[in-house]
């Protein structure tokens, strides 16, 4: 299960010299056709509460989550507290390198319990994440 956080629904228009020129919906069909064998699906809100809705619907239907909270990762006790709370592991992905940026990009209230953190790989990222969790089944 693949859950994008606030703004990442505009992905191919919103500064392209971070995040690149192409849309989640696109980049998800290339997904879909590469691991053609996994059932994969994708959430994306601007909505606090519904993020922690869909890891809470998530957990245990699926193998792994890949989540980016985008800008609630360094603000949001709450999704920290939900994936805490579930049992399904959760990546955490981000398109830039967080680090490399503003000082308040570099708080993550996923990463103390997330099973792994990718960040600065652009959307190369999620397939990195995907892949992790296929090396385990
Ligand atoms: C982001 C990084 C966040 O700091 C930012 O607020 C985003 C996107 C990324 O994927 O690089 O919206 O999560």
């Amino acid at each position: 299960m693949i859950i994008n956080g606030p703004n990442l629904n505009l992905l191919g228009t919103r500064e392209p010299d971070t995040y690149g020129n192409k849309s989640f919906e696109t980049y998800f069909s290339e997904l879909q056709f590469k691991f053609q064998k996994t059932e994969l699906s994708y959430f994306q809100s601007n909505i606090e509460g519904e993020l922690i809705n869909k890891l809470h619907e998530a957990d245990k239907e699926f193998d792994g989550i890949v989540l980016n909270a985008a800008a609630y990762t360094h603000t949001s006790v709450g999704l920290g507290d939900a994936i805490k709370g579930i049992q399904t592991p959760v990546v955490e992905v981000h398109i830039s390198n967080t680090h490399s940026r503003e000082e308040f990009r570099h708080k993550s209230y996923i990463a103390p319990n997330a099973k792994g953190v990718i960040l600065g790989f652009g959307l190369l990222g999620y397939d990195l994440a995907i892949q992790s969790f296929l090396n385990e089944i």
